[in-house]
């Protein structure tokens, strides 16, 4: 197929940058904001032409080609997020700047905050109560778990209970905690599906609700509420509306969150009929992984 030639209509001179961009092997440092301008200020008739311009990066090489590609039917999938967390960047030349452009981004650090934010509550957990059980939604890589029992080896009383739709994920993760099997299991199945007569003392969800609609987020809480302790706890990450990594997700990686406010997350938890004042809301140092907690008594 022929296409024309990619030109932006509305500046040569983002055209030449870009070449400039490819021909460097990526931005430098001090070229980021300038990038990010042009992204954020896109037309969005212009984001083909922009990716046809960039498509030596766009593949698997790239930490924002496997998001473009999803290699695993969806962004955000436990390869990447794995990545993120070891601040993994390829060392071809042909592609490390633009792992770093990725690495360095205010949503890449805030998804590691909030492993941060993961080892904490548990480490709180353990102070509080001995035997304690933690269910997690959407596990992923859980390299959130490892970190925690590789760093808190005398927490060997809490448990987990891992879900995750991909079997892959699980396979990663099950790999990765091997030396820790007996305090952990893996389940295989979608949230919304799960069933459990087991009650927790903390319920994480991290990286999911991005992608549902309202009506999924405030059926997973209605659902789960049942699920925890008194006294238990239930933590819900969801990206902020104020993420200024947003456009560049979308526009590059073609990877589209439902980023939520504070109110927002609010409101939520009321149309899931749960008491506000069981409900708060925290963020992690960026302010842009926000934290839907509900607390039950
Ligand atoms: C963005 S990753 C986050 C992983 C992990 N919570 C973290 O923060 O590092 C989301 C994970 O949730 C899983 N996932 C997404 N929606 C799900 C659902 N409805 N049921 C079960 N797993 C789901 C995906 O397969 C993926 O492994």
């Amino acid at each position: 197929m022929n296409r024309r030639p990619v030109e932006f209509k509305n500046d040569e001179k983002v055209s030449e940058f870009l070449n400039y961009l490819i021909e460097n092997g990526g931005p430098e440092l001090r070229d980021y904001e300038k990038l990010t301008s042009i992204v954020n200020n896109m037309d969005p008739a212009d984001i083909n032409d922009f990716r046809e311009k960039i498509k030596t990066i766009l593949n698997e090489n790239t930490l924002i080609g496997h998001a473009f590609i999803k290699p695993y039917g969806y962004p955000g999938d436990f390869i990447l997020l794995d990545r993120i967390y070891k601040f993994d960047v390829n060392e071809d030349s042909r592609y490390k700047k633009w792992d770093l452009l990725f690495q360095n981004q205010p949503a890449a650090n805030a998804v590691r905050n909030r492993k941060d934010f993961f080892v904490e509550y548990c480490k709180n957990l353990v102070l509080k109560k001995q035997n304690a059980k933690v269910l997690i939604l959407g596990s992923g890589p859980a390299e959130d778990v490892y970190e925690f029992l590789t760093s808190y080896p005398e927490s060997n009383n809490l448990s987990f209970e891992l879900i995750d739709f991909d079997q892959a994920a699980i396979d990663f993760s099950m790999k990765k905690n091997k030396k820790f099997d007996r305090q952990i299991s893996y389940n295989r199945i979608n949230v919304l599906r799960f069933n459990s007569y087991e009650l927790y003392d903390l319920i994480w969800s991290a990286g999911i609700t991005d992608y549902f609609k309202d009506k999924h987020f405030t059926f997973l809480i209605r659902k789960y509420i049942n699920c925890l302790t008194e006294g238990g706890v239930m933590v819900i990450s969801n990206f902020s509306t104020k993420n200024p990594t947003k456009r560049l997700m979308e526009v590059i990686s073609n990877w589209y969150l439902n980023h939520r406010t504070e109110t927002d997350l609010f409101r939520i938890a009321s149309d899931a009929n749960i008491d506000k004042e069981m409900v708060s809301v925290e963020k992690e140092p960026l302010g842009i992984n926000l934290f839907l907690k509900i607390l039950k008594n």
